[in-house]
């Protein structure tokens, strides 16, 4: 199994020069729903593949106003985006929105054994929280909050092993 060559190698990937093939989207969303769920309650999980170029314009526009940045493409013109939703729950709302995050890095993932690019994308999501029209147009199930997403597209970028520092994220070890 090459998963840690997969995880060493992933980066976010910013340019974009097509679209994937349905076959790729299809090995994609199949990592996605092999994400651990919380309590297995998948039913809790909605996931928006978004295609359409004016809708996601709409979404490019809505979220480099709310960076105040006519000029930026938070979604870098990439062909697809995924959102992904949870039917949040109160006090137990870490999990919901770690199930999304989680359904997204295993897109990533994927993404790396596909060749495919990929970006984590959160900024998008916050100006889709913020736009009711947006909202609106993601046709949603009742209940359902948009947590978070990635984008993807063929790219000319490629990936190779990268370094990791050691001790990136301050770890404490209790013995
Ligand atoms: C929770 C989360 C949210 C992110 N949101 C965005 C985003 O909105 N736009 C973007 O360009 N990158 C976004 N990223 C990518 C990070 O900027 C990137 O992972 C970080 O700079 C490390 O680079 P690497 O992914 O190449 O290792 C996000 C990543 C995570 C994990």
């Amino acid at each position: 199994m090459d998963t840690l060559k997969a995880i060493f190698s992933r980066k976010s990937v910013r340019s974009y020069n097509g679209e994937i093939s349905e076959g790729e989207l299809k090995t994609i969303l199949k990592a996605a729903y092999a994400a651990p769920i919380g309590r297995a309650l998948y039913e809790n999980v909605h996931m928006t593949v978004i295609s359409n170029k004016e809708l996601l314009s709409q979404i490019d526009k809505s979220c480099a106003e709310l960076f105040q940045n006519p000029q930026m493409h938070p979604l870098y013109n990439a062909p697809l985006f995924v959102l992904v939703s949870a039917k949040l729950n109160g006090n137990a709302d870490n999990v919901g929105y770690s199930n999304c995050a989680i359904v997204v890095q295993n897109m990533a993932l994927a993404a790396v054994e596909l060749g495919i690019g990929a970006c984590h994308i959160w900024g998008a999501v916050r100006a889709i929280l913020q736009n009711k029209e947006l909202l609106a147009k993601l046709n949603l199930p009742e209940g359902f909050t948009p947590c978070c997403g990635i984008i993807l597209g063929k790219t000319n970028e490629t990936y190779t092993e990268r370094q990791i520092p050691e001790g990136r994220i301050k770890t404490d070890f209790i013995r």
